[in-house]
C-alpha cells in the first residue's frame, strides 16, 4: 500500500515537473544592449535552447535595443551568425533557428538620450494585463538607473514588468547603493532581478541538494567535523579584449564580490525553512553579514594579491598582464587568495579560503571541504583527512576521498581512494547554460536565483575594507608566472594553518 502511494506520488511529481519544463510561455523580452557580446554569446543562444525545448511560445517577442542603426532583418542576420559561432553543432537545428528568428525584433534607441522617441518600442509590446514583460539591461552599469528612468518616463512599467540587471552592481558600496536607489525609484524590489550567473549553474544549485537532501552530509556540515573549506575559481585565459574594463575592476570586484561570495553563502548558510526566494536569500544574507570584517592588519596577514607575468599555458608561451593590457604599469590584481572567517556557531574556527586567478595552470571551479582527522589512530603512519570535492566546472561532479586498506599481504597499509560521481555520466543529459535557467526564471517572476539588494550591499560592505587595505598596503604587488597556481605566498597562507591548496593524490 505504502509502495503504491509512493509510486503514485512520484508519477504525479514527474508529471508536474514535465509540465513545468514544457509549458510554453508567451512574453515580451526587451534586451537593452542587444548588439553586445553578452547578448550574442549568451542571451540569444540561451533563448534559442529554451525555444527548441518547447518552453517559448510562438507569440513571444524578443526585442533587441541598442544605439546601432539596424533593421530587424539585419539584426536577425547577426543573430544567426552568433548562433553559428556560439551554439554547439549538435545543439543547432537550422529549421528551429529559422522559426526562432520570427520572434526576434530590433528597435534602435539610445538610453542616454532623454528626447528619444520610445513609441516604436512601446508599439511592439503586448497590452494584455497578465503578459510578462522583462527589460534586461545588458549595458555598462552607469546606464542602469538612466534606463530605469526612461522605461518609467515612457509609461512602460506594468504590474507584470521586471527589470534584470547584469553584474557588476557598482564598483563599491556607494555606487552600488546609487544604482539600487536609481532603479528602486521606479521598480519594486520584487520586480528587480540582479543576475549572478553562478547561481544559474546547475552545480551551484546542486550544493543545496547535496547539503539539504543528504542528511549524511548535512550532519557533518559544521565546525565539529570540518577543518576548512577551499574555494578555487581558476581560469587559463588572460584578460584578452576585456583588458581596459578589467584593469578598473580586478579579481576582487570581478569574481569575489559577486560569484564567490554567493558560492560561499550557499555553502555555509543554515537550512532555509523553504526554497522560496525570501527564505533562501535571508539565509545567504546572514552569512554575508557574519563574515568577519577585515581590519588593515588582517588584510595584510590574510590576503594575497598578484598579477600574472609571462609564462606557458597549455604548452604555449603567453605574455604577461601588462603586455596584454598594452600598458607600462598597473596595480590591478589578476589573482588573489583570501582567508575568511564566518562568525557563527556552526563555523567558529573554520577558515574558508578563496582563490581566483587568470592565466592559471588549469581551468576549474571547485570547492574542497576537508574533514577533521581521526582523533585516535589505530593504524600506523599518517592518515590523510577525508575531503569532499565539489566540481562546479568542468567535469561537473562530486567526489569523496576515503582512507582504504591498500591490497597487499604485507600488513595494514592505508591509501586514499575516491568515491566519484560525474553528473553528466550519472544523468546522461545535457548541462544547460546558466543563462537558460535565469532568463526563464525572470520571465516567470521567480527571484530565487537572483540577488536581493541587501545581499549586494552586504557583500560590498565586506569587500570595501579589503580594497582600502590594499590601497594602504606599501608591499609591491606580487607576480606569478602564467600557467602556475599563483604566488608562493598563497600556499604559505594555508601552510600557516597546517593546510595546503594542493589536491590529494598530486
Ligand atoms: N560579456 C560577458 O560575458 C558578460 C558577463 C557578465 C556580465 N556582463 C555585463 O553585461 C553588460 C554588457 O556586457 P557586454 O560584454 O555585452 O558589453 P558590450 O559588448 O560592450 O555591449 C554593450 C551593449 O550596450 C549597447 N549600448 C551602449 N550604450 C548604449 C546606450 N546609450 N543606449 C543603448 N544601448 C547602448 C551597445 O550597443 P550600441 O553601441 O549599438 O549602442 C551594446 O549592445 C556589462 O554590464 C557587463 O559587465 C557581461
Amino acid at each position: 500500500m505504502a509502495e503504491h502511494r509512493k509510486s503514485a506520488r512520484s508519477a504525479s511529481r514527474q508529471k508536474a515537473e514535465k509540465a513545468h519544463q514544457t509549458e510554453a510561455l508567451s512574453f515580451d523580452f526587451v534586451i537593452v544592449g542587444a548588439t553586445g557580446d553578452l547578448t550574442m554569446r549568451k542571451l540569444l543562444p540561451a533563448f534559442y535552447q529554451r525555444f527548441r525545448h518547447g518552453q517559448i511560445a510562438a507569440t513571444t517577442k524578443i526585442i533587441g535595443v541598442a544605439r546601432s542603426d539596424l533593421t530587424v532583418d539585419a539584426y536577425r542576420q547577426r543573430t544567426v551568425e552568433a548562433f553559428r559561432e556560439f551554439i554547439a553543432p549538435e545543439d543547432y537545428d537550422e529549421a528551429q533557428a529559422t522559426a526562432f528568428l520570427q520572434l526576434v525584433y530590433y528597435v534602435p534607441l539610445d538610453m542616454s538620450d532623454k528626447e528619444a522617441d520610445w513609441n516604436p518600442l512601446a508599439s511592439q509590446l503586448g497590452t494584455e494585463k497578465e503578459r510578462s514583460r522583462v527589460f534586461y539591461v545588458a549595458t555598462a552599469p552607469r546606464l542602469y538607473a538612466q534606463t530605469a528612468d526612461a522605461i518609467a518616463h515612457n509609461g512602460l512599467i506594468t504590474d507584470t514588468t521586471r527589470i534584470v540587471l547584469e553584474k557588476p552592481i557598482g564598483t563599491d558600496l556607494a555606487s552600488a547603493t546609487a544604482i539600487n536607489d536609481g532603479v528602486g525609484r521606479h521598480f519594486r524590489e520584487d520586480q528587480i532581478f540582479r543576475i549572478d550567473h553562478y547561481l544559474g549553474k546547475q552545480t551551484v544549485q546542486n550544493i543545496l541538494a547535496l547539503r539539504f537532501a543528504n542528511p549524511i552530509l548535512e550532519r557533518l556540515w559544521n565546525a565539529d567535523s570540518i577543518a576548512h573549506v577551499r574555494i578555487t575559481a581558476a581560469e587559463t585565459v588572460g584578460v584578452g579584449k576585456r583588458g581596459p574594463y578589467y584593469d578598473t575592476a580586478g579579481a576582487l570586484r570581478d569574481m569575489v564580490q559577486n560569484h564567490l561570495l554567493q558560492v560561499l553563502s550557499v555553502l555555509a548558510m543554515e537550512p532555509p525553512p523553504s526554497l522560496s526566494a525570501t527564505d533562501l536569500r535571508d539565509e545567504k544574507l546572514k552569512i554575508l553579514r557574519a563574515l568577519r570584517p577585515m581590519t588593515h592588519h588582517m588584510v595584510h596577514r590574510d590576503t594575497v594579491r598578484a598579477q600574472y607575468g609571462a609564462g606557458m599555458v597549455g604548452g604555449k608561451a603567453v605574455p604577461g598582464y601588462l603586455e596584454d593590457l598594452g600598458s607600462d604599469a598597473s596595480s590591478t590584481e589578476t589573482y588573489l587568495a583570501i582567508r575568511a572567517e564566518i562568525r557563527t556557531a556552526r563555523w567558529a574556527g573554520v577558515p574558508f579560503y578563496i582563490r581566483t586567478g587568470k592565466r592559471m595552470a588549469r581551468k576549474e571551479t571547485t570547492i574542497v571541504v576537508q574533514f577533521r582527522p581521526q582523533p585516535w589512530a589505530i593504524f600506523e603512519g599518517p592518515i590523510e583527512p577525508g575531503e569532499l570535492t565539489i566540481r562546479l566546472q568542468p567535469d561537473e561532479g562530486v567526489s569523496l576521498s576515503l582512507a582504504s586498506k591498500y591490497p597487499s599481504e604485507e600488513g595494514f597499509r592505508l591509501k586514499e581512494a575516491d568515491l566519484n560521481v560525474n553528473y553528466a555520466e550519472a544523468f546522461k543529459t545535457r548541462y544547460p547554460d546558466s543563462y537558460e535557467d535565469l532568463l526563464m526564471a525572470a520571465v516567470r517572476g521567480d527571484q530565487v536565483l537572483f540577488i536581493r539588494r541587501d545581499e549586494v550591499e552586504a557583500a560590498w560592505q565586506w569587500i570595501e575594507p579589503i580594497l582600502d587595505g590594499w590601497a594602504a598596503d606599501a608591499r609591491p604587488l606580487e607576480t606569478y608566472p602564467a600557467g602556475s597556481w599563483g604566488p608562493e605566498s598563497a600556499e604559505k597562507l594555508l601552510e600557516r594553518d597546517g593546510f595546503s591548496w594542493k589536491e590529494k593524490n598530486q
